[in-house]
């Protein structure tokens, strides 16, 4: 059993050869060989650290002081640096390739929040078991995936890689990724890490790293549920956080890594620090220095120390001898990583099959699904007067105005790195390929103005499109009127930039970057009809184009097959059924605005919270228009009334009462109107995406267990399941009346 082969290994393993299977080194290397006499003074110094590293790491490797990389994409190099580990190190024990698969590999798939926009577990799940079987194609053995922070702040980058602001749809999309990159663990699947544990998304002012301040309450019942969802799917690795919660840094916060994720969750697997977090303690005013840094992340509950160079986990061996770790505590950690390289079979089969990613990577079965997760992603904001579809027989001159519209690596998002831009397609190449004979006339318009503060994520990458500095915003907006006033329907395509999403993408802002909507005004100001296509990963202030434009269609950063889903959509190939999975916000100000919010003082003025703006959204969560339509009827509750422990079953009618067929998501929310803590105004507690056929009804049933009804009551920190009455309504987004009770 892995047990006792584990339990042998720690028994040889010295104290420093612990040390080392706890430490993960970014990898930086290019490929080749560095002999170990290479003279690294001969190099001029910016050069330096791309030699230096990789050969400390590569000695590292060889003495038994490394037991895991990341950030390796091509299996011969992986192979080579493996047979350090295997070949050369004293217990040849392997090491473990880790890598941030988020959304795909070499087949990009939506990015998450779009994802989530499905509100389909299914093809989540299926996306991840590609993206899992091309990573695992190209060497990596480990996802930092999925991230799983609930997300409740437009402004913070991050949002984009979440499942949006609810903890029902996050847990359900936390476990259907869970399963989909680690199934049974097999060898086309990778060890899932959902991160980031624990409240990253809260993070003060949107600000990417800032300290978050979550209550007790928000902590259980909203940040805690995907993790539990995850764990239960069987997730063999964690992540812990940068920021501190509570004024505890993450990275040695007992509190999350022991008694929450442990005592409480049961997770077995063994957690990972993110990146450089650990020497971070130190530069935080956390910790003294880098032993107290080491120690005291151990001791919290930490295993693994991810790092780019000098691991604060080097100085464990210290730390032992001098008492502050337990050995038995630093046996423990590599016991939970050994156990994960013998789950992988890596003792067995410690290399990449080199020749398997000319078949799997980017493989057509995979590129057909990355077009369905995309058309099932797109939400349609506003079509009034069924503007949309665009009919190819009657369309007439059809232009396309837009920078991001014809950029291959804007419609990927960002947490793509191996991608082949030529595979990419963009949303003008799909609508010129499915309009066929139908001229479709394009001009880039206005550019994309660069961040003020660059990305240290992108520098490297050359298929970046960015608007070069002499860009002449009047000229190319004057080409773009032009062109509208020659279309009779101008498909404008607004948003923003891959880079100015993700990590370290907070804004301040959520205007459209640059021009974009002096533009978009001047284009609708000419009298053509105006198709408004949004590629973002949060949402932007859309009131000006809510007001005037007949349709808005959210497309997300769509993946690989961006314009062919894209063009689907515009002209009704597909109906579109994606929902949001998080509350629009009307502008800035706004935010954090969510629907789940508690009922308090003058419920009946929530809307005027502010003097001189309503509170509502822009778009509610849940939300998202069809090319059909449909009726919600008999609602029913059985048994009508339970006591605290007991279950009941929700039932309603859905019928298509469009003239064609097209999925609908059901959604089943709740309200408790009184007990022991006040709870949301409403709460999601099930969905259902389904197919109805035009004309059909679908009966359709929900569960209402102990599991949904109950809650983490901070005053008593217990569950409670209290008895009261509760408000229940069926329908297709958050606003559904709760006709029903309970
Ligand atoms: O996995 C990521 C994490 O989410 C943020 N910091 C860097 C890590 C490695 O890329």
């Amino acid at each position: 059993p892995i047990e006792d082969r584990v339990a042998d290994l720690l028994s040889r393993l010295t104290v420093e050869e612990k040390a080392g299977q706890l430490t993960q080194y970014f990898y930086t290397g290019d490929g080749e060989p560095i002999p170990e006499d290479f003279d690294i003074e001969s190099l001029p110094p910016e050069y330096r650290v791309h030699v230096e590293l990789p050969a400390r790491i590569e000695a590292a490797i060889r003495s038994g002081r490394a037991g895991s990389l990341l950030f390796l994409r091509d299996p011969k190099l992986s192979n080579r640096l493996q047979t350090y580990a295997v070949e050369e190190s004293r217990l040849g024990i392997p090491l473990l390739f880790g890598f941030d698969v988020v959304h795909g590999w070499r087949t990009a798939f939506p990015v998450p929040i779009a994802m989530a926009a499905t509100w389909s577990a299914d093809i989540v799940e299926a996306a991840q078991t590609v993206a899992a079987r091309e990573a695992r194609a190209a060497g990596v053995h480990w996802t930092f995936a999925p991230m799983i922070d609930v997300a409740r702040d437009a402004r913070w980058g991050r949002i984009i890689e979440g499942a949006g602001e609810d903890p029902v749809l996050g847990a359900a999309m936390a476990a259907a990724q869970v399963r989909g990159f680690q199934g049974d663990l097999g060898v086309d699947r990778l060890i899932a890490g959902p991160k980031h544990f624990l409240g990253y998304g809260a993070a003060r002012g949107g600000r990417d790293y800032d300290d978050a301040e979550v209550s007790d309450n928000e902590l259980w019942n909203v940040y805690l549920p995907p993790f539990r969802a995850a764990i239960d799917a069987g997730a063999g690795n964690i992540m812990s956080a940068y920021m501190d919660l509570n004024g505890v840094p993450a990275a040695a916060n007992r509190n999350l890594l022991t008694r929450m994720l442990r005592e409480q969750l049961g997770f077995e697997g063994f957690v990972v620090s993110d990146a450089n977090a650990i020497r971070s303690l130190e530069v935080q005013h956390f910790a003294a220095d880098q032993t107290d840094a080491a120690a005291r992340a151990l001791n919290a509950g930490l295993d693994m120390e991810m790092c780019m160079f000098d691991p604060a986990f080097d100085n464990l061996p210290a730390a032992v001898t001098d008492g502050r770790v337990d050995e038995a505590t630093l046996d423990e950690a590599v016991r939970r990583v050994l156990t994960a390289k013998f789950r992988l079979g890596l003792f067995e089969n410690p290399y990449a099959d080199a020749t398997a990613t000319a078949t799997v990577l980017g493989a057509t079965e995979h590129r057909t699904l990355s077009r369905a997760a995309a058309e099932q992603a797109i939400v349609l904001l506003k079509n009034e007067n069924a503007a949309l579809p665009i009919h190819r027989d009657t369309v007439g001159r059809i232009g396309v105005v837009g920078v991001l519209a014809d950029s291959r690596r804007d419609l990927l998002g960002p947490w793509i790195f191996d991608h082949d831009t030529t595979e990419t397609i963009t949303v003008l190449e799909g609508l010129r390929t499915a309009l066929g004979t139908t001229d479709v006339s394009y001009e880039a318009g206005v550019g994309i103005p660069e961040r003020v503060h660059p990305s240290p994520f992108d520098v490297t990458d050359a298929s970046i499109e960015r608007t070069p500095e002499d860009h002449d915003d009047d000229a190319a907006l004057q080409r773009a009127v032009a062109l509208a006033e020659a279309s009779d329907v101008t498909v404008v395509v607004v948003g923003q930039r891959q880079n100015q999403i993700g990590e370290k993408a907070s804004t301040s802002t959520l205007d459209l970057p640059g021009r974009q909507l002096e533009q978009l005004q001047r284009i609708h100001a000419t009298g053509t009809k105006v198709i408004l296509v949004v590629v973002s990963g949060r949402a932007l202030d859309l009131r000006w184009a809510d007001e005037h434009v007949p349709a808005i269609v959210q497309a997300w950063y769509p993946g690989s097959r961006a314009g062919e889903a894209v063009a689907s959509v515009l002209l009704g190939d597909v109906s579109p059924a994606g929902r949001l999975p998080f509350t629009w916000p009307r502008h800035v100000g706004q935010v954090p605005l969510i629907y789940a919010h508690n009922r308090t003082f003058l419920p009946d003025e929530q809307d005027a919270r502010y003097i001189e703006e309503t509170n509502a959204p822009l778009y509610p969560f849940g939300y998202g228009l069809s090319y059909s339509a449909f009726e919600y009827d008999n609602l029913t509750v059985e048994p009508a009334t339970i006591a605290p422990g007991a279950s009941a079953v929700v039932s309603v009618d859905v019928t298509n009462v469009g003239d064609r067929d097209a999925d609908e998501v059901v959604q089943l929310y709740i309200h408790q109107r009184y007990g022991s803590a006040s709870r949301p105004v409403r709460e999601l507690k099930g969905f259902r995406r389904m197919f109805v056929e035009a004309g059909e009804t679908h009966r359709v049933e929900f569960s209402l267990t102990p599991a949904e009804l109950r809650y983490w009551n901070a005053g008593t920190s217990s569950y409670v399941q209290d008895a009261t009455t509760f408000d229940v309504g069926i329908g297709g987004d958050s606003t559904v009346p709760l006709d029903g009770s309970l």
